[in-house]
Order: C-alpha cells, then structure tokens, then sequence
C-alpha cells in the first residue's frame, strides 16, 4: 500500500528546472535562518552537516560532471527552535591554486578535463583531493571525506579548513579513505576497571585498486583513537564507494567492471569513465570478518552495479544487506555533460534486499522499493542490526528514472510506503533521520532533507515528522539562495547552537 502526499497535482518535472540546481554557489554565507513555515522542534538540538561540489565550474569552465565539482560544506545548527546557517568551501590545495590562477588545472576522475585537449590533459595522472563527497563529526573533529585520498579537517563552529588529516598518524600521505565510514552504534568493550561496555564505534575502509585490490579496515572508538586495523587482498579491480557492517562483518560488493586505463592515459576521458559494465559477470559480496583472523567469503550474485548500502544485519548463518542496485553503470550513456543527461537512457536505482548464506555461500535477491531511489538512511541506533524503516529519496513518478523530488519511509515488514513530494519544482537531497532525545520506537524522530526548490532558485530545509511524513513538513527552513545539489552528510547531537 502506498500513501503519497504532495501540496500540488503530480506532473513531470521540467528540466530547465533541474538543471538550475546545478548552478554553483561562489558565496559563503554565515547568518540565523529568519524565513521559516511551521516551526521547528523544541527537541531538536544539533548541527546537520552536508557536502556536495559548490562549484559546477572553474572560471567558467564547466565540469564534466557534478562528482568533479570542488566541495563545499553546509551547517545548519539547531537549538531552542532556532537555526543558524553556514557554508564554506573546503580550502583544497586544488581548490586554493584554480582560484587563484583563475583556470583549471587539474583533471577530474568523472571526466573534467584541463582546456588544450588532449595533448594538455595527456599522462596526467594527479589526483585532485576535491573532499566534496561526505562529512562527518567524529572524535571532536569535522572531517570532510572523498573516497580517494585522505580527509581535511574543518573547524566544526567557522568550517575553517585546518588541512589534510592523518588520523594521528594512521594514514599515509595520500592513502584512500573511503567516504562512507558506518557506525556500529553499540561494540562491546572490555574494560578492566568497569566490566564489559558498550560505546559506538567508527569503521571505515580504504582500497587500492588495479589487477588485484586490497582493502584496509579501520575501526576507531569514539574519541577517534584507532582501536582495530586490518589489510584483505581481493583478486580483481574493485570500484567500492560503500559497504554495510553487522557486529561480526564487513560487507561490500565487488560490481562486474573492469578499467581500462588507455583513454585516461591518452588525455581522453576521466578515470571513472574508463570503468566498463560487463553484464555476464555476477557482482559478488565480499563478506571479511571485523576479527581480521577469520578467512574472507565470497558469494556471487546476479549482475548489478552499486554504490550505496542501506543496512545489513544477522541471523543464524545468514546475512541480509539491502541496497540500491542499478542495472549497469549509470553513467551518462554518451551524454554532452551531465546536463544532457536523457534520463530515459540512464537506468534507476532500485532498492533490493539480498539474502546471503554463509552455510551454503549462495545469495538471493528480492527487490523492496521498484520506484527509482537513491541516498537510504535509517535509524542510527539500528546500523547493523534487523530494523524496519528506510528512508530514502525517491523519484515522483512510480516508474522509470528521474531526479530525485520525495522522501520515502518504507516500512520493511508491512510494505506500507509513504511518500511526501517536493514535485513538480522541488529536487530532493539525502534524508537524514534523527532520533528524538528520548524516543523509544525505531521511527521516533524527523527527517532533515534539503531540497532545491526551482521556484524560487533557493534551497530549503524540510523538518519531516518520521511518523507521519505524509503530512508534509512540521518545519521548512527557507535559505535566501541556492546550494547545489548535494551528496552526503550527518546530523550530530554533541554540537549545541551557541554562534
Ligand atoms: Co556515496
């Protein structure tokens, strides 16, 4: 059963109207957000922080596509039923030298490339930290994250950026660390002095990939010391931008590519655009064990391509991991730029839910959301563990792909769906859940999503009522101004209004 709610009649989208959410954002903003409908939540105390590209060009040189924009970090703090707005973009050295020279001056994975053709663009295979994809606080410090290479760290009140951070020393200089760190809300702990306790725990991974890939695990605990560290080779390039945790595992999903270097090194295309779908191969769930001792298992699968996990968790012998699946490579099937994008040609992601049995090492797969879908998030309390809500942005219409415009919750053991659109002139970014302080079921709290709202070229922020989303926002947050469309970001308790 579905239950979709939206202030105005359902149409398509226009796509001048989406793309006008792809115009950068030069500007650095810092002030109390005056313009709001409803009212925010008493309750509601702490900062969202969001990254994404800001700028969809280098001195009017367009990007080839948005993953290649240099990355700009959002706060929205929260307290008392008011909020205060910040952003500033992350001073990489990338970012530092192209303002400065007023040109771009270096390639982008996603196929920007330098003015000169070619021969300007040939055998150069430097890497720009462009630290647009995540950011998270963890540890008292504000990491901004891009899978790549290794974090910045910004001031958590001003943005400020600090510099490169080496995680006291655990990463090397330009060492890969992935984006998408997941916390296990709840790793046990021996403690000599108190018995046996729980506290949270940050786990990440970094992979180095070309004929065979090796994967290093990190777990940190919540002071940001490392407390567990572990390399697994794996045969194979492996494009892995996400992976899920249980209490015992690490999980990710090698996808059925393959790269091939020539037209990065020839000055042609970007590396990610030398990444090659290959349908008759199976994509295969790389199960290692967080102990770092226990062999690793592989199960394959029917051939999808994925970026992003919502969860996974235990039973028995058998692992259950849901996520966003797309039929190949959704990239921009020969497309000008990312702004000619024909979304008819691109395939959707769909949600789906992959049962894995570690007796047998065989996988099965059941698809839970058919609509298109990206960006899933849950409850933080049940990362890892069985749960029974997602959240994630979906597209308006039923079938087919294109831009994300609502927010879902679907509700894992009825089916029930419900939708809450920003259709026909609103775009929607991650949700973001936040439990309420003192919330006891799984969907007490609010979903943060920011959204572009074309009708006014301004971005706003919609306070969603977890439990009853269908009824619109409880709060929209109207910003004087756009930020581009987004990628990922976290919303953190510990850090109170107090600009
Ligand atoms: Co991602």
């Amino acid at each position: 059963m579905q239950t979709i709610s939206s202030p105005r009649p359902s149409h398509d989208f226009d796509m001048d109207d989406w793309r006008s959410g792809y115009r950068s954002q030069p500007n650095e903003y810092a002030y109390e957000i005056e313009d709001i409908d409803g009212t925010i939540p008493a309750e509601l105390t702490g900062t969202l922080f969001r990254n994404g590209p800001g700028l969809l060009d280098v001195a009017g040189h367009p990007v080839h596509h948005p993953f290649d924009g240099d990355g700009m970090i959002l706060s929205i703090a929260i307290a008392k039923g008011k909020a205060f707005f910040r952003n500033r973009f992350v001073r990489t050295e990338g970012y530092l030298k192209e303002q400065a020279a007023g040109k771009p001056l270096f390639r982008g994975v996603f196929g920007t490339q330098k003015p000169g053709g070619p021969l300007a663009n040939a055998f150069d295979i430097r890497l720009k930290n462009i630290a647009n994809t995540n950011v998270i606080y963890w540890g008292g410090k504000l990491l901004a994250l891009w899978e790549a290479a290794e974090p910045h760290q910004l001031d958590p009140i001003t943005l400020e950026t600090l510099g490169l951070d080496y995680l006291d020393g655990v990463l090397k200089p330009g060492e890969a660390f992935s984006a998408h760190p997941r916390i296990d809300p709840n790793c046990t702990k021996a403690d000599a002095s108190v018995g046996t306790t729980k506290e949270p725990r940050l786990v990440n991974f970094g992979v180095k990939t070309g004929l065979s890939s090796t994967i290093t695990l990190y777990e940190f605990d919540f002071k940001g010391r490392l407390v567990h560290t572990h390399n697994r080779n794996i045969p194979g390039f492996a494009f892995l931008h996400d992976f899920a945790i249980t209490p015992n595992y690490c999980i990710f999903f090698q996808n059925p590519v393959s790269f091939n270097p020539i037209p990065y090194l020839a000055g042609i295309k970007g590396a990610a655009e030398c990444i090659q779908f290959n349908p008759k191969q199976p994509t295969r769930a790389i199960i290692i064990p967080r102990d770092g001792t226990s062999p690793i298992q592989t199960i394959d699968l029917q051939p999808c391509f994925v970026f992003h996990h919502a969860n996974a968790f235990e039973t028995d012998s058998k692992l259950y991991l849901d996520s966003v699946c797309y039929q190949e490579f959704p990239d921009l099937k020969g497309a000008k730029n990312y702004l000619e994008a024909d979304f008819s040609r691109i395939p959707e992601g769909q949600l789906w839910r992959f049962e894995l049995d570690l007796a047998t090492n065989t996988g099965q797969a059941q698809c839970l959301i058919e609509r298109g879908c990206e960006f899933p998030d849950l409850n933080p309390n049940h990362v890892g563990r069985p749960y029974r809500y997602v959240y994630i942005g979906v597209a308006h219409q039923p079938q087919g792909n294109a831009p994300l415009q609502a927010v879902m919750k679907r509700d894992l053991i009825t089916g029930q769906e419900d939708i809450w659109s920003f259709a026909p002139r609103g775009f929607a970014g991650e949700p973001v859940f936040v439990p309420k302080p003192h919330g006891t079921a799984e969907d007490d709290g609010w979903i943060l999503c920011l959204f572009y709202n074309a009708e006014r070229h301004c971005s706003d922020l919609a306070i969603l009522d977890a439990q009853n989303i269908t009824q619109g926002p409880v709060a929209t947050l109207k910003l004087p101004h756009h930020i581009p469309y987004g990628l990922h970001g976290n919303f953190t308790q510990d850090l109170a209004f107090d600009r």
